[in-house]
């Protein structure tokens, strides 16, 4: 009897990590379609003699899409369900992928771009929001971290794939490969269940219970259906239920969040590396290749750091720690770039300053405003307030990446980075006062905490 309950645990296990693995697809998709740009770009710009306005559109029109499918779509992961909002953005991003690589002019490719936009928007809070409702407590930072994890390897994977097809100019082939993760989150979902929150919230607890016992390996789920079921007192309504009083702090926190996560400056590194290293005195070819892995990868491998240390360390200290690395990179990196001349020495810990600053990022404000966004909303507004705070940093990512090279134009590169590295600062006072410690907690329990209208940081 207890081997087959310790069997149905280590399965459920199992199922829970499978489930977060194919909708982390979605974290893929993301990573790749916004990385995919930067080497396609120098091929497409020559084959259409693109002028820079028009390049600046081929570029950022992800960015926009993302900002229409974030603000779109929260309503629909609240009324439709999460799993069907995955498969439709799944559709979304194949169909994108293919008119891109088949665009047969700017103008359709520039529409195709913002469709995939349009995915990556929806995918962004769709996949975290969706694997936060399936995990158990104790494992859900790691799951959720899992979609981040999955955004940087999508990068590099774009990267690689840019690198690989760059020989042969078949910019329509680094668009085309993205059908590829786009049919395994698709089929994938296919097979996969519904969340239990959302069917709880939709009066379907009969199929609830049922999802809950698999994903749990357990038949008594009572307890946390219980639960779940008196979060769910009212019904549910329209946007204005976000502005209700005790709503107002979890939705300035994650706005915040995304706000902070965007401006101090991440994709400043992630789209301009090679130009940074161009300032440190680097400008060969092969320098701006290996910049960009060597960006890519970093990130990758402090993300897994991060996978594993968010349940255990909890989602505060990580974020205290990240932030005070990415103060001290910046300002190293600006007291490099104020300096009359670079010395070899000084090249150097301007590349260690930049690969500190992404290693920081990718323990804390990377996975963790994605994280914090999928665990403090309660369940009845947790699409439309993540949709939110989702969109609000993807205009935030637009405008950082439009005003670099205009920033460096009027503060200089040291007081550019010197400016990212004091928002760094007060990013980390308003994570110490305002974000709250969600690790070990149920979701139902964070809700309950803000009815009490208690501090966040008295969670
Ligand atoms: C951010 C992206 C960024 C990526 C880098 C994500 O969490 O939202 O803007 O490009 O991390 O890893």
């Amino acid at each position: 009897m207890n081997q087959d309950v310790s069997d149905n645990k280590k399965n459920s296990s199992i199922f829970v990590c499978v489930i977060a693995a194919v909708a982390a697809f979605a974290g893929l998709l993301f990573g790749y379609d916004t990385g995919v740009i930067s080497g396609a770009i120098l091929f497409i710009k020559d084959q259409f003699a693109l002028s820079p306005t028009v390049e600046e559109a081929v570029v950022s029109a992800v960015l926009l899409g993302a900002v229409i499918g974030a603000a779109s779509s929260g309503q629909l992961s609240d009324k439709f369900g999460r799993r069907r909002v995955l498969i439709v953005t799944a559709i979304i991003f194949a169909l994108g992928s293919i008119g891109t690589a088949m665009a047969p002019s700017v103008a359709i490719l520039i529409a195709g771009r913002i469709v995939i936009g349009v995915a990556i928007g929806v995918a962004s809070f769709t996949a975290p929001l969706y694997i936060s409702e399936v995990s158990p407590a104790h494992i859900r930072g790691a799951l959720v971290s899992l979609n981040q994890l999955a955004i940087t390897c999508g990068i590099v994977f774009s990267y690689v794939v840019d690198y690989s097809l760059a020989g042969n100019e078949s910019w329509r082939w680094m668009f085309g490969i993205g059908v590829l993760p786009a049919i395994v989150l698709g089929v994938g979902m296919l097979f996969l269940p519904e969340s239990p929150r959302w069917l709880m919230s939709r009066n379907l607890g009969e199929i609830a219970k049922k999802v809950l016992a698999k994903v749990r390996g357990r038949e008594d789920v009572q307890e946390e259906i219980n639960e779940i079921k008196e979060t769910l007192g009212e019904e549910s309504g329209g946007w204005k239920e976000l502005w209700e009083p005790w709503l107002r702090l979890p939705l300035f926190i994650g706005l915040i969040l995304g706000l902070f996560q965007q401006i101090t400056g991440i994709n400043v590194v992630i789209y301009y590396a090679p130009t940074i290293f161009e300032f440190a005195g680097f400008n060969s070819a092969a320098v701006a290749i290996l910049a960009t892995a060597g960006v890519g990868i970093v990130n990758v491998a402090m993300t897994i750091v991060a996978v594993k240390l968010v349940d255990r360390v909890g989602r505060r200290p990580l974020l205290a720690i990240g932030l005070i690395g990415m103060t001290i990179s910046l300002t190293v990196l600006g007291i490099a770039f104020s300096l009359p001349t670079l010395t070899v020495a000084l090249k150097w810990i301007a590349v260690g300053s930049l690969m500190l600053y992404v290693a920081s990022f990718a323990i804390s404000l990377g996975p963790i405003f994605w994280l914090i966004i999928a665990e403090i909303y309660p369940l009845k507004i947790r699409g439309r307030a993540m949709s939110l705070a989702t969109m609000f940093s993807w205009i935030c990512n637009l405008v950082v990446a439009m005003t670099f090279l205009t920033l460096i134009q009027k503060l200089g590169k040291a007081g550019t980075f010197w400016t990212y590295g004091a928002i760094c600062i007060v990013g980390w006072v308003f994570c110490y006062f305002f974000v709250p410690e969600t690790k070990g907690h149920s979701l139902e329990e964070i809700e309950e905490h803000w009815k009490k209208r208690k501090g966040p940081r008295a969670l």
